[in-house]
């Protein structure tokens, strides 16, 4: 949606701050931002500019709820509000704390290719450490230990065993609550993502598809709105390290089994490569 009272310090008659209706829990890297920004096309939704971390991090969720929900935008009654927050996902205590605050909160799921969403995160993590000065490695320095096979101790390589989290929410949330959102098609066809998604929210269908358009500098979909165009930041989009067809071929074996378990419990297969 358009911000309301942007620029003016007081907030215009009829909004009001509102506990978000809808999360978008993650995954770290399977196109969170992308998917926040295209649904905040939408007159009916309200994101939240920045990930607030209130059900992963302690000391933010100790702050408690009306802290919580003076970070939120401020809204029309029948406006949804959107907060986007990617290690909510990962997080143990993260289910129960959003059940806790509403037990009927919708949340959105973006995974995409284990192998791929594990190459985007090695690419985020390097980026961080050389902004730390810290010497760059390479992607089998981390990935694989000396012995060759899969270390799967390395942090990025968890986050993409879906569904070791998944289970996590499925004890507090019925699957009907969660919207799975496939985030490498979100790249090639953002708009019937968007849809599917637009129609879990029980949102009448405003996304246009002539709001998208491919921008080939930047090698993705793009936002047009009413005021403007704009494409996603420089971070993301990253170049992916190159890896050899055998490292590719471990990881796939390593990622098979629980990719499996994931289509059971989520109820959908997404034919992730083996
Ligand atoms: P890469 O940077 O590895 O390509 P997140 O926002 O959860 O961190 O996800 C970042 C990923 O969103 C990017 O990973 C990119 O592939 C994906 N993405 C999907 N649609 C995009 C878009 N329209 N513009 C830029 N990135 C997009």
């Amino acid at each position: 949606g358009i911000p309301i009272g942007n620029g003016s310090r007081l907030p215009i008659p009829g909004t009001n701050q509102r506990l978000p209706e809808v999360l978008i829990i993650g995954v770290r890297k399977g196109g969170t931002r992308a998917l926040l920004e295209m649904l905040n096309l939408h007159p009916d939704i309200q994101k939240v500019p920045m990930e607030v971390h209130f059900f992963d991090r302690t000391d933010r969720h100790a702050l408690g709820l009306e802290w919580y929900r003076h970070q939120m935008p401020f809204t029309f009654e029948g406006q949804l509000t959107v907060e986007k927050s990617p290690s909510y996902f990962i997080t143990p205590e993260a289910p129960k704390r959003v059940y806790k605050m509403n037990s009927s909160a919708k949340l959105l799921l973006i995974v995409r290719d284990p192998v791929v969403r594990l190459l985007s995160d090695f690419a985020q993590i390097e980026a961080t450490r050389s902004e730390w000065k810290k010497k760059p490695r390479s992607f089998e320095d981390v990935a694989l230990l000396s012995n060759g096979s899969v270390n799967f101790q390395y942090k990025a390589i968890q986050v993409s065993m879906y569904a070791n989290y998944f289970r996590h929410w499925l004890e507090y949330f019925p699957l009907s609550q969660i919207h799975l959102v496939d985030g490498d098609r979100l790249i090639w066809d953002p708009w019937s993502e968007v849809r599917k998604t637009e129609k879990f929210l029980k949102l009448q269908p405003k996304i246009r598809q002539d709001q998208f358009y491919f921008n080939s500098t930047k090698g993705f979909y793009c936002l047009r709105t009413a005021e403007a165009s704009k494409c996603l930041a420089d971070t993301k989009g990253r170049k992916h390290p190159v890896v050899s067809d055998e490292t590719i071929s471990k990881l796939r074996k390593h990622f098979a089994s629980n990719n499996r378990q994931f289509y059971v419990i989520a109820g959908r297969n997404f034919s992730w490569p083996e």
